[in-house]
C-alpha cells in the first residue's frame, strides 16, 4: 500500500479532521525510501548533496537531522537563502517522508576508519567513536 494511499485511508477514517502530521504521528510512519525519492525529485539534492552531506550551495542536514516540527514551517516559509516548498509542491506527509530519509541517514566513518586514508597526512589515527 503507497504511503499516499494509507494517509489518505486514514485521514478518511478520522473524518479528514487531523492533519497530516497527526496522521503521521498517529502511526503512518513513511518509508525512508519514498522519502529519498522525494529528497530526489523536487530538487533538495542539488544543494544539500544525495545524501545529506552539504555542497557548495546548501548546509549539511545529516546525520542529526532536524525534527519534523522544526522542517515542516522551515520549508514553508524558506530563508532569503533556500526556496520555500508550498503545499502545492510537497504535502505535509512528503515532507514527513524526507524527514525521516534525512533522520535515518548515518554518520560517515572517521576519516581515520578509512582504509584509504590510513596514514594520510592530518588524518588523525582511528579511534573508537565516544
Ligand atoms: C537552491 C538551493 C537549495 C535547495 C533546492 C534546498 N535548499 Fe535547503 N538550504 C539551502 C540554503 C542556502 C540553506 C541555508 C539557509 C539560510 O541560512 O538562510 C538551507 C537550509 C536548509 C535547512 C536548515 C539546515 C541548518 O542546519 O541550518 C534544512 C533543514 C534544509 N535546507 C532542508 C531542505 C530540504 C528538505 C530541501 C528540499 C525540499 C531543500 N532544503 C532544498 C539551499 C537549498
Amino acid at each position: 500500500m503507497s504511503l499516499r494511499f494509507r494517509l489518505v485511508l486514514l485521514l478518511a477514517l478520522c473524518g479528514g479532521a487531523v492533519s497530516m502530521p497527526a496522521a503521521v504521528a498517529a502511526g503512518a510512519q513513511p518509508a525512508p525510501a519514498e522519502g529519498r525519492r522525494l529528497f530526489m525529485q523536487v530538487g533538495c539534492y542539488q544543494c544539500h548533496g544525495t545524501v545529506g552531506q552539504g555542497g557548495a550551495a546548501g548546509p549539511r542536514l545529516a546525520p542529526d537531522a532536524w525534527p519534523l516540527e522544526a522542517l515542516l514551517p522551515f520549508l514553508r516559509n524558506g530563508t532569503r537563502l533556500m526556496p520555500a516548498y508550498p503545499a502545492s509542491i510537497l504535502a505535509d506527509a512528503e515532507i514527513a517522508a524526507i524527514q525521516v530519509y534525512l533522520a535515518s541517514i548515518p554518520a560517515p566513518p572517521r576519516p581515520g576508519a578509512v582504509p584509504a586514508l590510513r596514514g594520510v597526512r592530518g588524518v588523525p589515527a582511528a579511534a573508537a567513536r565516544p
